[in-house]
C-alpha cells in the first residue's frame, strides 16, 4: 500500500482497507473526487483507472508526478520547514510558475500548514515539520502507481457523464454536508446533483459521507454501513475525537468488522 504525498481533510487514511475490502469486481476504476487519494493507492490497480478532482493545484501535483518525478525530488532538495518561505510560496503569483514549480508550491503549502489547509505556518512543540518535502522516495513509487491512469480536472458530474458503464466502479468520497474546507464550495445542489447522478448511475458505487439525518433519507433506498473514524487532520483535541461515517453502497456488501445499520 503506497502513501499518498499530501494529506487532505477528510482523506481516508483509516478506512482504507475496509473501503478495498469491499470493492466488487470492475473494469473501470474511478475516483470523482480524490483528494490524496488514499484508497486509490492503496489498492490494486484496475483495468482501467480515473482520477478526479475539481481542484487545479491539486490535479496538477498529481500529474506533475505522473510526468516529472525527478524534477521535482531536484527542486525539493532545496526546501526547508520556514515561515518565511511558506509566506513566499503562499503570496507567489501561480500563473507566473511552470507546472512542476506548482506542484512543488504545493506540496510545500499543504504539507508545511496547520490541518494541511495550506492557509497557516504548522509547527509544533512536540511534532517535527511534516517530511512530504524532505523524504522524496516515494515519489518514483507514486509515478509508477499513475502511469495508466486517466487523471481529470473536471466537476464531478461530468465524469459520471464520460465514463458511466455498468462495469465502472466509483468510490465516491465528496466534502461532508455542512462541513468547509476545500476551496471549491460544495453545497446542498451539490450534494443534491450528486444524488441524483447515483439514484440512476449504470455503474455500481461505494460512497463514504457523514452520518446526518438528512443525508440518510437522501440516501434511503441503497444500502448503508455505519462507521466510526478517529479524525485524522484537526486540533489535538479534537483529533482524538471520532465521528459517523456512513458508506452507502448501490451493491449488496458482506461484512463482519463493520456494523450494519
Ligand atoms: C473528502 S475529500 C476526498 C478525500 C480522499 N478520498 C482522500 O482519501 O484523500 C473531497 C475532495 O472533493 C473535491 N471536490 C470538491 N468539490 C468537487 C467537485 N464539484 N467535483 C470534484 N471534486 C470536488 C475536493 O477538492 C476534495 O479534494
Amino acid at each position: 500500500m503506497l502513501k499518498p504525498p499530501i494529506a487532505r481533510m477528510g482523506g481516508k487514511s483509516r478506512l482504507r482497507k475496509q473501503i478495498i475490502s469491499m470493492i466488487p469486481e470492475h473494469t473501470c476504476y474511478i475516483e470523482p473526487f480524490f483528494g490524496a487519494g488514499w484508497v486509490f493507492f492503496g489498492k490494486e490497480p484496475s483495468k482501467v483507472e480515473v482520477i478526479n478532482d475539481v481542484d487545479r493545484e491539486l490535479i496538477n501535483l498529481f500529474k506533475m508526478i505522473k510526468h516529472h518525478p525527478g524534477e521535482i525530488e531536484r527542486l525539493m532538495q532545496f526546501e526547508i520547514s520556514s515561515r518565511d518561505s511558506f509566506a513566499e510560496y503562499k503570496k507567489m503569483e501561480i500563473n507566473a510558475l511552470t507546472d512542476i514549480q506548482r506542484a512543488v508550491r504545493f506540496i510545500f503549502l499543504i504539507s508545511q500548514s496547520f490541518a494541511s489547509k495550506g492557509i497557516s505556518f504548522g509547527y509544533g512543540t512536540n511534532t517535527r515539520p511534516s517530511p512530504q518535502i524532505f523524504d522524496t522516495s516515494n515519489l518514483k513509487n507514486l509515478k509508477e502507481r499513475l502511469r495508466n491512469t486517466y487523471i481529470e480536472n473536471l466537476s464531478f458530474e461530468e465524469i459520471f457523464a464520460r465514463y458511466d458503464r455498468p462495469y465502472s466502479f466509483y468510490f465516491c468520497d465528496p466534502p461532508y454536508y455542512e462541513t468547509d474546507g476545500y476551496k471549491d464550495k460544495f453545497d446542498y445542489e451539490d450534494h443534491m446533483m450528486l444524488r441524483d447522478i447515483l439514484l440512476n448511475v449504470h455503474g455500481q458505487f461505494l460512497l463514504t459521507i457523514n452520518d446526518h439525518p438528512e443525508v440518510r433519507k437522501w440516501y434511503k433506498d441503497f444500502y448503508m454501513i455505519e462507521t466510526k473514524v478517529p479524525y485524522s487532520i484537526g486540533k489535538e483535541q479534537e483529533s482524538r475525537k471520532k465521528y459517523n461515517e456512513l458508506i452507502i453502497t448501490n451493491y449488496e456488501v458482506n461484512t463482519d468488522s463493520l456494523k450494519i445499520v
